[in-house]
């Protein structure tokens, strides 16, 4: 597997594509938006600079990384001669599906179709492309060119042959692979946005401000931040929907997302993107001010 294609060039994707470039793989980057590219390499391009400064890489490694990448509007120009596609545009299932619809009509049956999503079913895209058993999930966490884990997710039909292909391309890009299989929220967000959703619940219903809750979870458990401002960095209105898939994919009351996260979601209140969450950051992201909303 020389060439791959990564289709969303936001958060997620400039990293994925960073990953692969760096390793020498060729990588065809694709957006619908031409700035969201032009933005995406430029992320790229700072992100090896700062490596650089560190002393991790060298000039000629960014060049070649640079090097490596080419941009493209169109998707079935960007997948000609891939082996491999991994999907990381927006979180929403109809235009997952589309993508993947697409994909199965515009490259070869041998091609293996990956998709980033944080939370729809593996098992869902795979059964709109011709070939579920090359289907797969490729969960890389933020920021992807530092974070070592990639989640692989098996839908029911993914073959033995492709997770190991998949698990191994992963350690070739210096990864940490584990396999779990396609139920709701996976392993990482079944786990994570419960124990959000619970912090949130914990601040609802009074028993602690946002500063306690996340002085708790930091000093007593070693988390490196607290939920309230990870849940910020997520972006709240992502964790809503990842609570929602939870709640719809099990059936059990005990995912029903607070309803303070519904509220604030609906009054625009998202967190960094926004400005505001929990804490207010539009002064950036450097110090903890706790929102206007939960001060005492
Ligand atoms: N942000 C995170 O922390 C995180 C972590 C793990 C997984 N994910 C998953 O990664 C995926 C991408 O998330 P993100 O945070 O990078 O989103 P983002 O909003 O930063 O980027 C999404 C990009 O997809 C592009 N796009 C939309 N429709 C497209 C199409 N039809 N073809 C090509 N590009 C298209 C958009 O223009 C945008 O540039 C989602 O599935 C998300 O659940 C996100």
């Amino acid at each position: 597997m020389k060439n791959v294609a990564v289709i969303g060039s936001g958060t997620m994707g400039n990293g994925i594509a960073h990953v692969f470039a760096q390793k020498g793989y060729k990588v065809a980057l694709i957006d619908i938006s031409q700035s969201a590219l032009d933005k995406g390499v430029a992320t790229i391009t700072k992100n090896l600079d700062r490596m650089i400064a560190k002393e991790k890489i060298s000039e000629a490694d960014k060049s070649a990384t640079l090097g490596n990448i080419t941009t493209f509007t169109d998707m079935k120009e960007g997948v000609k001669d891939v082996q491999l596609v991994v999907e990381a545009a927006t979180e929403n299932v109809d235009l997952k599906l589309k993508i993947f619809r697409d994909l199965s009509e515009a490259t070869s049956d041998d091609v293996i179709l990956a998709s980033n999503t944080s939370s729809i079913s593996i098992t869902q895209i795979a059964a709109v492309t011709n070939r579920p058993d090359k289907v797969i999930g490729m969960h890389f966490m933020n920021p992807v060119p530092v974070m070592k884990l990639v989640e692989i997710i098996r839908g029911y039909s993914t073959s033995d042959e492709v997770t190991n292909l998949i698990m191994e391309t992963s350690k070739k890009l210096g990864k940490v692979p584990v396999e779990v299989n396609d139920y709701p929220g996976f392993v990482a967000n079944r786990i994570l946005m419960p124990m959000i959703n619970e912090a949130i619940i914990t601040l609802h219903e009074g028993v602690a401000g946002v500063e306690e809750i996340d002085t708790v979870m930091k000093l007593g458990m070693a988390h490196p931040m607290g939920p309230l401002q990870l849940a910020d960095f997520i972006g709240l209105d992502v964790c809503l929907a990842i609570m929602n898939v939870l709640y719809e994919g099990f059936g059990n009351p005990k995912y029903a997302p607070c309803p303070l996260l519904v509220n604030m979601v609906t009054a625009g209140k998202r967190g960094v993107k926004s400005g505001e969450g929990f804490y207010s950051w539009t002064h950036g992201t450097k110090d903890l001010i706790v929102s206007d909303n939960f001060k005492k």
